[in-house]
């Protein structure tokens, strides 16, 4: 945290979206020594996310879109991806940093003012992987100040080769426990050679280390009930999880569940 702090020099990390991930992003910056009066967040003023600030006692650190971007030097972006214009004709501050969470959206998508280069995207795990300081996150174009964020926030952290690979990184990673604790609680097999040659077919070296990653993070042994609340929680109709389950509903192999969920991003990636 202490890169992040000098980067600031006393201004503020903005949380533009202060939802499910929003919410998860605050209490790990919070906890990883980011100083409460240097936190500003906004939201569409829902009565559900008020109340959930209150109760987080973070009532008073929300702020209007055009505040916050007046105050922020590192603007995390966290609104959903259909709401990616919320930025569109708001000012930033000179030397600012827009810190993209959108699932498949380019970062040239944002009508953020900022210059391309002081833009930087990345793909995180869910927000209770935030919570426990287990997760994973995927970053691109490598910037050493968002690395040094992620990691402080406990999150291993992934420079993908190119931007074009955040689709597959979002399937295999993110998604990966949760189609685990569906093979688990199914009794079905990880099959796990197919997901290493998943890994070498989309050129992630790394890939057994985030099979491990997962299988070690999945929740195990829940009775029915709770596996399905567990995977209700974590999958978004019509998103990327969903694909991947259904996939595995349908008799698919894990990995060719995955791949399901790689081709539902490229899907929402087009719009
Ligand atoms: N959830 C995950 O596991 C996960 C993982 C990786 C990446 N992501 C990405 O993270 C982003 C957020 O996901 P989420 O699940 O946190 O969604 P969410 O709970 O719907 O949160 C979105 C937030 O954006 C706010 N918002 C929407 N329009 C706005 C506007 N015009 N001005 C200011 N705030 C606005 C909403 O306000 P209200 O609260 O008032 O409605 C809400 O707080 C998405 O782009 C998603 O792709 C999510």
């Amino acid at each position: 945290m202490k890169t992040v702090l000098e980067f600031l020099d006393g201004a503020a990390v903005g949380i533009f979206g202060a939802g499910h991930l929003g919410q998860a992003v605050t209490s790990a910056l919070l906890k990883a020594g980011l100083p409460r009066e240097q936190l500003v967040l906004c939201h569409t003023g829902s009565a559900k996310t008020a109340a959930a600030l209150t109760a987080a006692e973070l009532g008073d650190r929300a702020v209007t879109p055009a505040e916050l971007l007046a105050a922020a030097k590192i603007v995390l972006y966290l609104v959903r991806p259909q709401a990616a214009n919320a930025i569109a004709g708001l000012p930033m501050r000179p030397g600012a940093l827009l810190v993209s969470f959108l699932a498949g959206t380019g970062l040239a998508r944002i009508p953020a003012a900022v210059a391309q280069n002081q833009r930087v995207r990345v793909m995180v795990s869910d927000p209770d992987t935030l919570a426990k300081q287990n997760g994973i996150a995927a970053m691109f174009p490598e910037n050493a100040l968002v690395q040094a964020m992620l990691q402080a926030l406990g999150l291993s952290v992934l420079v993908l080769p190119s931007k074009d690979r955040f689709q597959a990184f979002t399937a295999m990673g993110p998604c990966l426990p949760m189609a685990a604790a569906w093979c688990l609680g199914h009794d079905r097999p990880i099959d796990h050679d197919g997901l290493l040659a998943l890994g070498e077919r989309y050129g992630f070296s790394d890939y057994p280390e985030m099979i491990a990653w997962a299988l070690e993070i999945c929740p195990k042994g829940l009775a029915r009930e709770e596996l399905n609340e567990y995977l209700n929680q974590a999958a978004t109709p019509g998103g990327v999880t969903e694909a991947v389950l259904n996939g595995l509903r349908d008799g698919d192999a894990i990995a060719a569940a995955l791949e399901r969920g790689i081709r539902r991003c490229e899907e929402l990636a087009k719009g």
